[in-house]
């Protein structure tokens, strides 16, 4: 590639400040260093974790930033000591790694990895990215609203070279994520009954977890009946917006089948849904995962809720060991055993993001994905 060894000036949707619109800047991408891959992203979609960081959880210290972190690309350079990818390759890029050798790695109950990528260490030094003479941090090491990107080689897998970029980023995160909270997570078992907290893309994506587990029942619960077409789509037996009832939500889901679900996914990232989905779950063996994301509020629960034996948990990424899940996934996608064409709602330009950014927040998208560069 004639752009390698070389910094490489592109495009990237840079936000300068919380709460504000993002900006289309020509940016500077260094080179990768020993370990690490220059990645030019094809494809990225917008999840609500970026938006989380832009309007909710708002530190200042991590701005100027390029969001993006569910996405796909080919490889256009990589660092000496890069074995495993070439320039060319199709590769999906990870924001959680797997290094394969850490302690965490090496054990078989976590998909958490002691190594970070360069963008991950919060130290401005590290990032890759300059706009302006200024330098921007990396966001989950990621960055794919960017032209081009570098990571560790640790955060990033190959793919199958037939995959479809514009189509597989999803499985960057939410649709593994969603699935894998069913599968590996609450381990749902075949004959149960589940019910799904919130039908975005990380929702509807455990609700198809649970369908391909074997669930009988499928109770898809979420505040915008909007999402229920899709839902049925996904496998979702039963609908339920909690505003049609005056009870709690927890109560009606416990009526609706006598005793309460065997298994409960919260997917929205709202301490009270979370708490509401561990007190669906049948007491004696109702295991609850949370699987929304939100550092901002304590959850208080009474002992006793646990004491009668169900079980609560979370989940990062589906509980995949990123590398492999990954790899994984692309492949049951392209042996038709997975969907994801059915989660995305609307195609757009990178320079479009701000309307992508629109749509997620009020709900009138399940995922739009941007074309960044052409292939
Ligand atoms: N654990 C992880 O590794 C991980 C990975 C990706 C995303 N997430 C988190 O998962 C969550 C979902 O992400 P998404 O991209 O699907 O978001 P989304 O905004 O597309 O979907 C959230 C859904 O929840 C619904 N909702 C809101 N309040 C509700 C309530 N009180 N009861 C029921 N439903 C309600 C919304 O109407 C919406 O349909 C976010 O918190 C995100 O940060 C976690
Ligand atoms: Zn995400
Ligand atoms: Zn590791």
């Amino acid at each position: 590639m004639a752009t390698a060894g070389k910094v490489i000036k592109c495009k990237a949707a840079v936000a300068w400040e919380p709460d504000k619109p993002l900006v289309i800047e020509e940016i500077e991408v260094e080179p990768p260093l020993e370990n690490e891959v220059r990645i030019k992203v094809v494809a990225t979609s917008l999840c609500q974790s970026d938006l989380y960081f832009l309007f909710k959880d708002i530190n200042k210290d991590i701005f100027p930033i390029v969001l993006g972190h569910e996405a796909a690309g080919i490889v256009e350079s990589v660092g000496k000591g890069v074995t495993e990818f070439q320039p060319g390759d199709k590769v999906i890029p990870l924001f959680l790694p797997q290094c394969r050798e850490c302690r965490l790695c090496k054990h078989p109950k976590t998909n958490l990895c002691e190594k970070k990528t360069p963008g991950q260490s919060g130290n401005l030094k590290d990032s890759k990215f300059t706009c302006k003479g200024q330098k921007l941090h990396q966001f989950m090491g990621t960055s794919t609203f960017s032209e081009y990107t570098v990571m560790n080689q640790n955060s990033v897998a190959k793919i199958d070279p037939a995959a479809p970029l514009d189509k597989v980023c999803l499985i960057g995160c939410g649709i593994s994520t969603g699935f894998g909270a069913a599968i590996n997570a609450a381990k749902v078992e075949p004959g149960s009954t589940c019910a799904v907290f919130g039908l975005g893309a990380i929702g509807l994506a455990a609700v198809m977890g649970c369908k391909a587990a074997g669930a009988k029942r499928i109770i898809a619960v979420d505040v915008n009946p909007d999402k229920f077409e899709k839902a049925k789509i996904f496998g979702a037996t039963d609908f339920v917006n909690p505003k049609d009832h005056s009870k709690p939500i927890s109560q009606v889901l416990m009526e609706m089948t006598s005793g309460g679900v065997d298994f409960a996914l919260e997917c929205v990232g709202n301490v009270e849904v979370m708490l509401s989905a561990l007190e669906a779950c049948a007491p004696g063996w109702g295991v609850s995962v949370i699987v929304g994301y939100t550092n901002l509020h304590d959850i208080s629960i009474r002992p006793l809720k646990l004491l009668t034996g169900r079980t609560w948990k979370g989940t990062l990424f589906g509980g995949f060991k990123s590398k492999d899940g990954v790899s994984e996934m692309v492949k049951s996608y392209l042996d038709k055993k997975v969907k994801l064409d059915e989660f995305i709602t609307h195609n757009m330009p990178l320079d479009q993001i701000n309307d992508a950014i629109e749509l997620l927040r009020n709900g009138k998208c399940i995922r739009t994905v941007l074309n960044v560069s052409p292939q």
